[in-house]
């Protein structure tokens, strides 16, 4: 059903997935244990996520012989996290990947309009011939991954990837509206906002019970 109306989304319903994503829902988890899961399942996440990566032949030689194996091609992937909350993936994904570089990109949602303000923004060079991986943890309007996409476009990226733990309705298709070329991978896509912009069912505040700021 959703991939009827949302054909820029991937549900990754892996069971190990959907069971530590329950886990982290629990509103009795403590910061460490919070920050552990969405390590945890950040890293499940990437392995289906670069699944169409190009590869590359090389040669390689074994202690008995040559022989050739297979590499992924091209520069190295990046991993660009929105502040804060999308840093709570990025060690996850680097123990899987521990060559890929890390841009950052610092927004806020303000809290009475729920439009983003954007206050930091560096990413590796290179962008055209690069993959890069937009993180963070929660998709309520899209507004906020919408704007780190379309910062990541001008400053020259196009092969370009999303991933969330938990995505409202609303956000898909504000990607979809803005960004319809860039898929948009999540472990849940939740029922609705409430009134503040938080997803329902959701997980809370994934920055402050991340960070432990509240
Ligand atoms: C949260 C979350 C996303 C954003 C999602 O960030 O981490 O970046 O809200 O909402 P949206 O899809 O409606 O834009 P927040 O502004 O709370 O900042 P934080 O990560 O610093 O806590
Ligand atoms: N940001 C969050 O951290 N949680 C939500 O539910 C929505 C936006």
């Amino acid at each position: 059903m959703a991939a009827a109306r949302f054909p820029n989304l991937t549900i990754l319903d892996h069971p190990l997935i959907q069971h530590k994503l329950t886990l982290l829902r629990g509103k009795g988890k403590s910061t460490r244990d919070f920050k552990q899961l969405v390590n945890e399942i950040a890293m499940l996440m990437a392995y289906e996520v670069t699944k169409d990566l190009p590869t590359e032949e090389v040669p390689i030689e074994t202690p008995l012989e040559r022989t050739t194996g297979r590499q992924v091609a091209g520069k190295k992937l990046a991993l660009v996290p929105i502040l804060r909350a999308g840093l709570g993936m990025v060690e996850g994904i680097t123990q899987l990947i521990p060559s890929a570089r890390v841009g950052h990109i610092g927004l806020y949602r303000d809290h009475e309009s729920l439009q983003p303000v954007s206050y930091y923004f560096k990413v590796p060079l290179g962008g055209e011939a690069r993959d890069f991986i937009v993180l963070d943890p929660m998709l309520a309007t899209g507004g906020s991954a919408s704007a780190a996409i379309t910062k990541l476009k001008e400053a020259g990226a196009r092969r370009l990837r999303l991933l969330s733990l938990v995505a409202a309705p609303e956000g898909v298709e504000r990607m979809l509206e803005d960004h319809p070329d860039v898929p948009v991978f999540v472990a849940a896509l939740d029922r609705e906002l409430n009134d503040s912009g938080y997803i329902l069912p959701g997980l809370g505040d994934a920055g402050d019970r991340l960070f432990g700021t509240r």
